[in-house]
């Protein structure tokens, strides 16, 4: 998709589609108010090409609410189509990002390779915000899952435009523009990652991605195997890896940027499971196969990494990724193995489908090890997350507040919704186990938290969050703005907290 920015009028612009966001006005709550929507443009021609169509009552500017008119008089367009962002008064950047995708997914499908998109005219949401986002949405937007479709028809929009008519400070808007660019290929990068399926990524080909990625980005990267888990002591990483022919791979990113030489160093650490079967306490086979994005967390820094070394903050950034597939087999771990993790603790393993946080065990030992002084994860680490907050939220877990405030601050630009959930002395003592330090799960209840307890020993006392995003890693049915699919969520409110030191 080629994408530009343009300052021209938009009445004048001659292409195939342009979408313009509308929002709904009416602030009266009374059950009877009728809907009054209203065109976010200062431009007069469009405004009257629209006018029938928004006096008619049938088009109300819901979220992502849209109405296509052909031919409209007046028009350099040959299309307009207008894309609701609800009401005005809540109207934000977070919902032009959406109303940008589904613009852009509206657009595919019908075999139009051209798209002008109208920055909305409205003051909450017309700087560089709402630019940075309209891009990123239109990049999301733009991606679709069927990569091995024989009948996969390249119906990607060619040409994207996003019209910042009226606007003054061009240079401004510009940068957001680029940045926007980066991020949103830094998500579709992630996401292509997780779409894959376990035979097509295995951890090795994982390691040559992530690879390929660092040359073209300029980041440096080591990919290591068994002989390195070996040399490290990784025991708990080993455990899960030793079930499978398919070898391991430590993946090790580093960003330093010139001239930063001391500071806080940010090690950011990824569940790389390539497939997840359960090991020798298999899973039933009922959506097994959606166990190939068990990587999403690994992918989700791949793809931070990425953003980051593009868009340069002056911060020290380390990068692992524990890539392995978890399979039953003659030299799997069993139930009731002991493992000794990379930081010396032992671990009683109870069920081998808890491999995620035995993985992540040894990753945030060797980030530490690496110079890390503030830790943040993320994995697709537990079933019981999915059950507690479905697929509006992600879980986010901290033994720092201060880190947390940042992150929590970083979700503000991200848009992604993460909701914090508890650790504490009662879930530790879920995990104590009776021959050796900890178990790898804490029985039914509170599953979620007994893992992050799980993590919390690993990262000791370094500040470190922990990002649960088994719920929101697939798109479990389509939105108007994102295809079904590998969502790509957490790369963005990685960064941001990246950005924020
Ligand atoms: N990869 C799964 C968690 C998961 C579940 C991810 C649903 C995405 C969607 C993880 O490795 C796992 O199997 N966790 C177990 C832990 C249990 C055995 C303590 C779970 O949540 O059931
Ligand atoms: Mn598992
Ligand atoms: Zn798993």
């Amino acid at each position: 998709m080629k994408t530009t920015l343009s300052f021209a009028n938009l009445a004048g612009i001659e292409t195939e589609l342009l979408a313009v966001l509308a929002a709904d006005t009416q602030t009266s709550k009374a059950s009877d108010a009728k809907p009054e929507p209203v065109l976010l443009t200062t431009d007069e021609a469009v405004k009257a090409a629209a006018a029938a169509l928004l006096a008619s009552g049938e088009y109300k500017a819901g979220a992502n609410e849209t109405a296509l008119l052909h031919g409209p008089a007046g028009l350099g367009a040959k299309r307009l189509l207008i894309v609701g962002l609800g009401k005005q008064a809540k109207a934000t950047v977070h919902g032009v990002r959406n109303a940008a995708g589904t613009a852009v997914r509206f657009t595919k499908p019908r075999g139009i390779r051209e798209l002008v998109l109208a920055l909305p005219e409205l003051e909450a949401i017309s700087g560089p915000g709402s630019v940075r986002a309209a891009v990123e949405g239109a990049l999301v937007g733009d991606f679709d899952p069927d990569t091995y479709r024989s009948d996969r028809k390249d119906q990607s929009v060619q040409s994207f435009t996003l019209a910042a008519t009226g606007n003054s400070d061009q240079d401004a808007l510009q940068a957001a523009f680029a940045e926007g660019m980066i991020v949103g290929e830094s998500q579709d990068f992630t996401r292509s990652l997780v779409n894959e399926p376990g035979n097509k990524l295995t951890p090795t080909i994982l390691g040559h991605r992530a690879a390929e990625m660092a040359a073209e980005v300029g980041l440096k990267v080591e990919v290591h195997s068994t002989e390195k888990l070996h040399e490290l002591k990784m025991g708990a990483f080993w455990s899960v890896a030793q079930g499978s022919e398919e070898p391991p791979a430590l993946i090790v990113l580093r960003y330093e940027p010139e001239g930063v030489v001391d500071g806080p160093v940010l090690g950011l650490v990824g569940k790389g499971i390539t497939f997840d079967t359960g090991g020798i306490s298999i899973k039933p086979s009922d959506n097994m196969e959606k166990m190939k994005y068990d990587m999403a967390g690994g992918a989700a820094m791949l793809g931070a990494m990425r953003a980051i070394a593009l868009l340069k903050p002056k911060v020290r950034v380390i990068g692992v990724v524990c890539a392995a597939e978890n399979m039953p087999d003659g030299k799997a771990y069993k139930p009731g193995d002991v493992e000794t993790a990379m930081s010396g603790k032992t671990i009683e393993i109870i069920n081998t489908d808890a491999e995620g946080r035995l993985v992540l065990a040894d990753g945030l030992s060797y980030a530490k090890q690496l110079g890390a002084t503030h830790l943040i994860d993320a994995a697709t680490l537990t079933g019981a997350c999915v059950v507690a907050l479905g697929s509006a939220n992600a879980g986010v877990f901290s033994n720092d507040d201060e880190s947390y405030a940042k992150f929590d601050a970083a979700l503000a630009t991200s848009g992604e919704k993460f909701w914090r959930l508890p650790l504490g002395e009662e879930y530790a003592e879920q995990i104590k186990s009776d021959i050796g330090d900890i178990k790898n799960t804490g029985g039914r209840w509170g599953g979620a938290s007994t893992a992050a307890e799980f993590l919390k020993v690993f990262a000791e006392d370094t500040p470190w969050i922990h990002l649960d995003i088994a719920g929101m890693a697939w798109v479990e049915e389509a939105k108007p703005y994102i295809a079904k699919g590998p969502s790509g969520v957490a790369v963005r409110s990685i960064l941001e907290w990246v950005r924020s030191y």
